[in-house]
């Protein structure tokens, strides 16, 4: 059975999407299926943000397959893993946990990097074309070592 990891922020259109390529292309496909999906359900059946598309496409990731989902309760049963970018996103994940052990699969994403200390992937959404460049490479630092582990763990 592969090892089933879920991406999530607010949206589904502009962090997680970005966070579902870049760790996707750091593991073996027949070993790990990578998803990704938002707190909320305003953009659900949308491609991620074009910002976020031309951000992947400029550092060789085509991200453009995907579609954005409202995360749910059946998710927490699917995911071995749920990575969240930020602590807004860490509360409402929380809240929907149905037991003790979902909620421990519950992680904040920059926590592979930075344990403890609470750093946020910020949302790109208001600004400019910079955040998005900011938002990828604070994420491939994070999916390194997460795909190290991950590839540690489960070998
Ligand atoms: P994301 O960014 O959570 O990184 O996908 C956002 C996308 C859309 C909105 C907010 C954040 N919005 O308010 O529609």
């Amino acid at each position: 059975m592969p090892v089933k990891i879920l991406m999530v922020c607010l949206g589904n259109i502009c962090r997680s999407p970005l966070a579902e390529g870049i760790l996707q292309s750091k593991l073996p496909k027949e070993k790990f299926i990578v998803d990704s999906a938002g707190t909320g359900d305003w953009h659900a059946g949308q491609q991620p943000d074009k910002r976020s598309v031309a951000t992947a496409r400029n550092r060789g990731l085509d991200i453009t397959q995907q579609r954005a989902r409202q995360i749910k309760t059946s998710d927490f049963d699917k995911f071995d893993y749920i990575y969240v970018m930020d602590a807004s996103n860490y509360n409402n994940v929380v809240k929907l946990a149905p037991n003790t052990t979902a909620k421990e699969k519950v992680r904040l994403m920059m926590d592979a990097l930075y344990p403890g200390e609470n750093i946020e992937v910020p949302d790109p959404y208001f600004g400019g074309d910079d955040g998005f460049y900011n938002v990828y490479d604070m994420l491939d630092e994070a999916c390194t070592i997460v795909a190290d582990n991950l590839l540690k763990t489960h070998s």
